[in-house]
């Protein structure tokens, strides 16, 4: 795909963690129209490539404007894109692509979760447009790290739920009432990997093809020669197996065990478990080389032989 050179042209912080990036074209070039829900992929200024949801309205557009999210705990291509994209740098995009794509109805609910609501606010401002009955439920730790919470609440008043779960999983929103009963409309849902897990849950016994997800995955969590391997957990004793096709992750989650984790792709850092012995695959971009020994990022990486002896 033919990359774009683009420059930041503008930058501001939306929440004290997010920060908003107006791209324009560097050269005298049209820029590729999109539709509410496409993303752009960057070469973030470390290397990596990363996905990010546009924003903006993509009729004829004279920039792309993504919002990022920095990963406190991570070294990749967001912590990047804040430390060393400002106003002035130039980079290459790739462009936009659309995997989530709108569906033509008359009623739709829409689901973010955190960063997830760049392409939700697009879609909502869409719909708005084209006289669309829609419903907003915003997800997020604190009315801090909501972006565009001001504007959402401003500019769809009475068609718009927050819930603020301060990041207590015993205070996170219930979304039954929402979804007990299936309806015409259809729902789109972008956020962590663990809220569009549970509106999966919820919706299971909706009919097919009226629930959408936007799922990134910038690495690849598992690999077709993948093979299954134990883990044993030291605090519980306990031994899980970990099929060929399953993460860590899940295979702790499958068997009824607690876990952490916002991005399941091995970039945010939430998953991060002490290994206490065997040999580790690493397949996260977070851990640094002198933590790769005793520690462990249970979302992406595998054992590499034998077993994994787990601090869980
Ligand atoms: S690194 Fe984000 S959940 Fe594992």
């Amino acid at each position: 795909m033919k990359q774009i050179r683009m420059r930041v042209e503008k930058r501001r912080d939306v929440t004290p963690g997010i920060s908003e990036f107006t791209l324009v074209p560097t050269d005298d070039v049209d820029l590729p129209g999109f539709d509410p829900g496409a993303h752009i992929t960057v070469e973030t200024p470390s290397g990596a490539m990363r996905r990010y949801s546009l924003v903006n309205d993509g009729t004829d557009p004279a920039a792309y404007v993504v919002a990022i999210k920095r990963e406190p705990e991570s070294r990749g291509g967001s912590a990047s894109m804040h430390a060393e994209a400002l106003e002035g740098y130039e980079l290459n995009v790739e462009p936009p692509e659309n995997d989530f794509p709108l569906t033509d109805v008359q009623k739709y609910l829409l689901i973010a979760g955190g960063i997830g609501i760049t392409p939700i606010y697009a879609m909502a401002r869409d719909l708005d447009k084209r006289g669309k009955a829609l419903r907003i439920i915003y997800v997020s730790r604190s009315a801090e790290e909501a972006a565009y919470l001001a504007e959402l609440n401003e500019d769809f008043a009475g068609r718009i739920i927050v819930h603020h779960d301060g990041g207590d999983p015993a205070n996170v929103y219930d979304f039954w009432d929402d979804l007990a009963t299936p309806r015409a409309t259809h729902v789109f849902c972008c956020g962590p990997k663990p809220l569009m897990e549970e509106i999966k849950a919820v919706s299971g016994h909706w009919p097919e093809g009226r629930i959408h997800f936007e799922d990134f995955k910038p690495v690849e969590v598992v690999r077709e020669d993948d093979t299954a391997f134990e883990v044993e957990l030291k605090k519980s004793g306990e031994t899980v197996t970990v099929p060929e096709d399953r993460s860590i992750l899940e295979a702790l989650r499958d068997s009824g065990h607690a876990t952490s984790s916002s991005c399941e792709s091995g970039t945010c850092g939430t998953c991060k478990t002490r290994l206490l012995a065997g040999e580790a695959d690493h397949r996260d971009m977070v851990l640094m080389d002198e933590e790769k020994e005793d520690f462990i990022m249970i979302c992406v990486s595998r054992a590499k032989s034998g077993r994994l002896v787990l601090d869980l």
